[in-house]
């Protein structure tokens, strides 16, 4: 009895994540209204890893200097986001082809991804893939300043 009533309870809880019976809905990891929130940190430019989009990065505050100096450790939480844009939009002014982000974890406590958590969002916001292996293993080679820091794999203007 006690049993299938707790399997029971857990079903009801796995239903409550659903949106419609599919997938269970993630969060994107940066708000609706980041753009009056985070700072650029590198302008449109062209980006030969992700798909020869054109690309802006920006970062939340507490991102800002760690990813600006290369110096401190990233808090936890901070967050990294790259706009993404079509190959002919060079000044990335059309609309957004979607995002790519990284949140900050604790510093040992996900090793396989960098102590990173992943995501590709699309344009309505829809979070697409979660840590996919290949983000975490192309900025694994990413190397050290200035080519790349703590995972990130920026070169900076
Ligand atoms: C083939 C290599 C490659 C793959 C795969 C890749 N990236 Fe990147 N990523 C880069 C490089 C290189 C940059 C530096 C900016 C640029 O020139 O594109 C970058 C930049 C970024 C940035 C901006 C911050 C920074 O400086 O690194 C974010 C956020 C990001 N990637 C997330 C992701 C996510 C999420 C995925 C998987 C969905 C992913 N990347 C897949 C190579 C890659």
């Amino acid at each position: 009895m006690f049993p299938r009533l707790a399997s029971l309870a857990l079903a009801t809880v796995v239903v409550a994540c659903n949106d419609d019976g599919g997938q269970p809905s993630i969060e994107p990891l940066f708000p609706a209204d980041y753009s009056s929130r985070y700072t650029e940190v590198r302008p449109c430019m062209s980006s030969g890893d992700h798909d020869l989009h054109n690309v802006r990065i920006l970062v939340d505050d507490a991102a800002h200097d760690p990813y600006v100096d290369r110096t401190a450790p990233f808090p936890v939480g901070a967050v990294v986001l790259k706009e993404e844009y079509d190959f002919g939009d060079t000044t990335c002014s059309g609309p957004t082809l979607g995002w790519t982000v990284m949140q900050r974890l604790a510093d040992g406590s996900s090793l396989d991804t960098l102590d990173w958590e992943w995501q590709q969002v699309d344009p309505d916001r829809v979070v697409v893939s979660a840590d996919e292996p290949r983000c975490v293993s192309c900025h694994t080679g990413c190397g050290v300043p200035p080519d790349g820091y703590e995972g990130t794999c920026a070169i900076l203007p």
